[in-house]
């Protein structure tokens, strides 16, 4: 359903779900700009409040063409509005083919990005401390683009830096001394992340669930035991970095510009595509998985549902005033915020036209081009037609749900919340709502809370055993992103 949430511009969608809340997608009525807006309740936890003013904080300062902009945020009662650029090629997560990966051309090409962004945010003394595949978006370019900076903080502030004490992060993600309990230090941590997330690139698998002396698959790689999976599917040249970059010594861990000169970093990958765009929107363009449930689900293809019934309950907002923002190192230049009662925050970077951005996505000759600009915004890749009706749909969902021994209830007559525990036992909860596209019912499945690459392996297992009452995909038909579970 859309609704308007500030005059002008629709809620359309949502993008993505985490413990604070939801990110989702507003579009302006007029212009047909988009703007990810991430919405929290403040009333939902406790010291909510400061934790969100820190992430605006260091957010608003930053500046880089791999970091999500940040727009404006904005406070209403009890609800925090923190205006973000949307990035329309969703999580690099879908990327990722579970327990595939995906082509070293590809894997290389992001893991450079991410590099230069991490590099960036230590050059303006910020650590993220949560990296991970679904904490890096992608543009209508494919670039990659760092997001969410709940946990990050400044490490370094007038040439003066200091140690990290909370234990913050995915825990499969950080690293070692991060769970010591001791204070440690943002960079070599934040870049012990980086070497996590290739692995996922390149194996479509994590290495470990926690990089302690109880964890097996950890010692086995401080034993130099590789020749299981994840190592055997990697490359030798990237598994001579990752060597030098899982270190538990955060002394001897490579540094970014160690990482830079390595030969795997600087390796030109050929495209097997001879006579094709290097980065095209498509799938990733050597992908290893050739056949297989994820050729389609790792395509690129943009559609989102029609939009539909639109309320309209506008609720108007006063104009942006200057807020300062006490935090160190703000950026004056571009940034030069207003305040006023309503706490509304936009910065001089937010988006005025963004239909000028949406127009020149859509006029690309892509096969989607046909579609509206509303069906083109957004790209998601766990969902899937279906040829039956809203009730045989249902007993068909049940059927395969208690199949495959999840517990679920219904929301409403169209979302259903799922629970179940991965191969780890950790719980996995997801939603999945039933969207009436006109002649077509679109099943669609959101993780809210669990492992991202768990949630893809089970997506694809609900897909197979729905396979009966699939409908043939539209050409078009996008696929989708999904949320993390955190360390807190
Ligand atoms: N999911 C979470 N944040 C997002 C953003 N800024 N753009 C697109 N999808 C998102």
């Amino acid at each position: 359903m859309v609704t308007a949430f500030v005059e002008g511009w629709d809620l359309v969608q949502t993008l993505g779900e985490g413990a604070y809340g939801e990110v989702k997608l507003a579009v302006n009525r007029e212009t047909h700009e988009a703007v990810a807006v991430k919405i929290i309740n403040l009333n939902k936890f406790p010291n909510i409040e400061e934790s969100v003013k820190k992430e605006t904080c260091v957010h608003r300062m930053l500046n880089h063409e791999t970091i999500i902009k940040f727009y404006g945020s904005r406070q209403d009662e009890n609800m925090q509005y923190i205006f973000l650029e949307y990035a329309s090629g969703g999580e690099l997560f879908d990327r990722i083919e579970p327990d595939v990966g995906m082509s070293q051309l590809d894997a290389n090409r992001y893991f450079k990005q991410l590099i230069s962004g991490v590099e960036y945010l230590h050059s303006k003394g910020v650590t993220h401390r949560d990296l991970k595949p679904e904490n890096l978006l992608l543009d209508d370019n494919d670039n990659l683009k760092i997001t969410d900076f709940g946990f990050s903080t400044v490490f370094r502030f007038q040439g003066k830096e200091r140690k990290m004490e909370k234990c913050c992060g995915t825990v499969p993600y950080v690293a070692p001394e991060v769970l010591s309990r001791k204070p440690y230090y943002a960079e070599p941590s934040d870049i012990w992340s980086c070497a996590i997330i290739l692995v996922a690139l390149l194996a479509g698998e994590l290495p470990w669930d926690e990089p302690t002396y109880s964890c097996k698959e950890y010692c086995d790689w401080k034993d130099c035991k590789i020749t299981q999976s994840p190592w055997n599917k990697i490359d030798n040249l990237a598994l001579s970095l990752l060597r030098k970059v899982l270190l538990e010594n955060y002394k001897k861990r490579y540094t970014l510009e160690q990482i830079k000169k390595h030969q795997w970093f600087n390796k030109s990958f050929k495209s097997r595509k001879a006579g094709l765009s290097l980065y095209p929107s498509g799938s990733p363009s050597d992908s290893p998985s050739g056949t297989g449930p994820f050729k389609r689900l790792c395509s690129r293809m943009e559609m989102s549902p029609p939009n539909t019934a639109s309320p309209r309950a506008n609720i108007s907002c006063s104009q942006p005033e200057l807020r300062p923002c006490n935090y160190p190192e703000s950026q004056p230049d571009a940034r030069t915020d207003r305040k006023d009662n309503s706490n509304f925050i936009m910065s001089f970077s937010q988006p005025v036209h963004l239909d000028n951005m949406l127009l020149s996505s859509q006029i690309q000759g892509t096969p989607g081009s046909s579609q509206t600009p509303m069906q083109k915004l957004v790209r998601r890749m766990t969902r899937f037609f279906v040829k039956t009706d809203q009730e045989e749909t249902l007993q068909e969902i049940n059927r395969v749900f208690d199949h495959l021994g999840f517990t679920w209830k219904k929301n409403t007559p169209s979302l259903l919340t799922v629970s179940t525990v991965d191969k780890r036992r950790t719980r996995l909860v997801f939603k999945t709502s039933l969207v009436n596209m006109g002649e077509n019912l679109l099943l669609d499945f959101r993780l809210s809370k669990g492992d991202g690459l768990e949630f893809k392996r089970l997506f694809i297992k609900v897909k197979e055993r729905m396979k009966p009452v699939i409908s043939k995909v539209p050409p078009m038909w996008p696929l989708h992103p999904i949320r993390p579970d955190s360390l807190t």
